[in-house]
């Protein structure tokens, strides 16, 4: 018979292009969706160990779990990704009741796991090598890259991707467990990422995300010729069919120019540019390990905003870092008031094991004090966004069409006669646009007429004419195409975008 997954995934991009190839895996193998984990054989977390709370989450969903596998013993539960790498033998520990822990240098291995488990095998537990266990090669072969054909019917749109440039993380932030659960960077050789790109094409999709932690310090090295990020942009965007390409995040340190005049001459390019600066204080980025200063990173705000005046930039903050004073709090704020940043993703540091400020720097800043400073940063960064929003009202925009508008989302708004209802995309500069329109839209580009903006979104009205004058085959003829809720900015506590 066949057997059903359910699989929820919380963290960054890469959990979930993660959780579309594991899925993908196991439909090979004839494993279908369920449609709930009540239903399902075998219920996934693919987890995230950034911030505590991801990982109270994931807990408290593993004590919920409980109770069904009681009910049914036969029901598989998995750990996958980072939190199972960080916990190992303790998510057992804590939660005896799950069958399978899998890292994310070991997901390859998900289908012979379950099928093991299902073959009455007993609990697994799949990790890589920990970062200070052995030479660094050995620990970049215990994290294989994860990379398997993929199974369009996966993606939340069919006409957007992920795609990996690299994985893992070699830049060892003080504060940042990624290293230590991703394993060291691996970048994928530009011929592979171009021939995915170009299958994802022809399968529909229309904008590709190169995602990588650092994915501007992507280096590769063959036959006496190095690729660099601006390298595979320009192979990317020589691709017949693809629209736009985007790619995150970005370390400021390697923003080289190269990279900036990719950015303004190559068309596919999106103009939208994720540079976290963490912080404002130079005291603070030593600390934090960041290995630049202040001065440094307006340099390099500098050098982009010269070549490309209208681009977005955006960034993250920590708030409450181990030591932050009012004064190094203020230079936090007073960056977001001058930098133009189109949004800031906002967090309340998080103390986690094993990382250097874990284990040499006390987390002495109060939790009503951050959630304080968490809340200042966001007011000031609002206010930024509101006003950067504002230059677009009375200007036409190409919107690529994602779906329902959060708020028709909510409501489980059906469509009305016509199709219409409100619909949400992106500008070029990642900025979302909502406006009434027909739902057979969704997937194409539009031009549309922005007459309002708010701190985290535009509203507009679809022009005459669509802007993409050859329709999508198989938008066109396959009827009301899967529609989805966009994903509102990560900024904590942030307001959902829409109205
Ligand atoms: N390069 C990665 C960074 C991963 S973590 C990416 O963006 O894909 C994402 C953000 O989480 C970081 O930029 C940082 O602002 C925040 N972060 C990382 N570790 C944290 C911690 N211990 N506490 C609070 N925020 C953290
Ligand atoms: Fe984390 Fe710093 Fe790398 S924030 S992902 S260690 S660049």
């Amino acid at each position: 018979m066949t057997k059903r997954l359910w699989i929820e995934t919380v963290g960054c991009q890469m959990n979930v292009l993660d959780s579309e190839l594991v899925v993908a895996a196991l439909r090979r193998q004839g494993w279908e969706l369920a449609r709930d984990g009540g239903e399902a054989d075998a219920v996934f977390f693919n987890t995230c160990s950034v911030r505590q709370h991801a990982e109270d989450k994931i807990y408290s969903a593993l004590g919920r779990i409980r109770l069904e596998k009681l009910r049914r013993p036969a029901l598989v539960v998995g750990v996958l990704g980072c939190m199972a790498q960080k916990d190992q033998e303790l998510v057992r520990q804590r939660a005896p009741w799950v069958d399978l822990v899998v890292g994310p240098g070991q997901l390859h291995q998900v289908p012979a796991l379950v099928a093991d488990v299902l073959a009455g095998g007993g609990p697994r537990l799949e990790v890589s090598l920990d970062r200070r266990g052995a030479s660094r090669e050995e620990i970049a072969r215990s994290f294989e890259s994860y990379d398997p054909d993929r199974d369009p019917a996966m993606r939340p749109t069919p006409f957007q991707a992920f795609v990996r440039t690299q994985t893992g993380c070699d830049k060892f932030c003080a504060f940042c467990v990624v290293p230590h659960v991703r394993g060291p960077e691996q970048a994928r050789a530009p011929d592979t990422i171009v021939a995915e790109a170009r299958k994802l094409v022809a399968e529909g999709c229309r904008e590709i995300t190169l995602i990588g932690q650092t994915v501007n310090s992507y280096r590769w090295s063959a036959g006496g010729r190095t690729h660099r990020l601006s390298d595979l942009l320009a192979l990317l965007d020589a691709i017949d069919g693809l629209d736009r390409i985007r790619f995150v995040t970005n370390y400021p340190r390697d923003m080289t120019d190269d990279l900036i005049a990719a950015v303004r001459d190559l068309p596919k390019v999106c103009p939208y540019l994720h540079v976290p600066a963490q912080h404002g204080s130079d005291a603070v980025l030593a600390r934090m390990k960041r290995g630049y200063t202040i001065g440094e990173y307006l340099e390099m705000l500098g050098r982009i905003r010269a070549a490309l005046p209208h681009a977005a930039v955006t960034s993250d903050f920590i708030v409450g870092y181990c030591g932050e004073t009012e004064a190094e709090f203020e230079a936090t704020l007073g960056l977001v008031r001058s930098c133009d940043f189109k949004n800031s993703f906002i967090f309340k540091y998080s103390p986690r094991p094993g990382t250097k400020a874990f284990e040499r720097l006390p987390d002495d800043v109060p939790e009503d004090l951050k959630k304080e400073r968490n809340r200042l940063l966001l007011e000031a960064q609002a206010e930024v966004s509101l006003a950067g929003n504002r230059r677009f009202v009375g200007t036409r925009r190409r919107v690529l069409v994602e779906g329902l508008s959060p708020r028709d989302e909510r409501r489980e708004v059906q469509p009305g006669p016509d199709g219409v209802a409100q619909l949400a995309g992106r500008t070029t500069c990642d900025r979302i646009v909502v406006f009434d329109a027909p739902v057979r839209l969704v997937g194409r580009i539009v031009d549309v007429d922005i007459h309002d903006a708010g701190a985290w979104s535009l509203a507009g009205i679809v022009a005459d004419g669509l802007a993409d004058a050859v329709p999508l085959a198989r938008l066109e003829g396959g009827g009301t195409p899967e529609l989805h809720q966009i994903a509102p900015p990560r900024a904590a506590a942030g307001p959902a975008p829409g109205v």
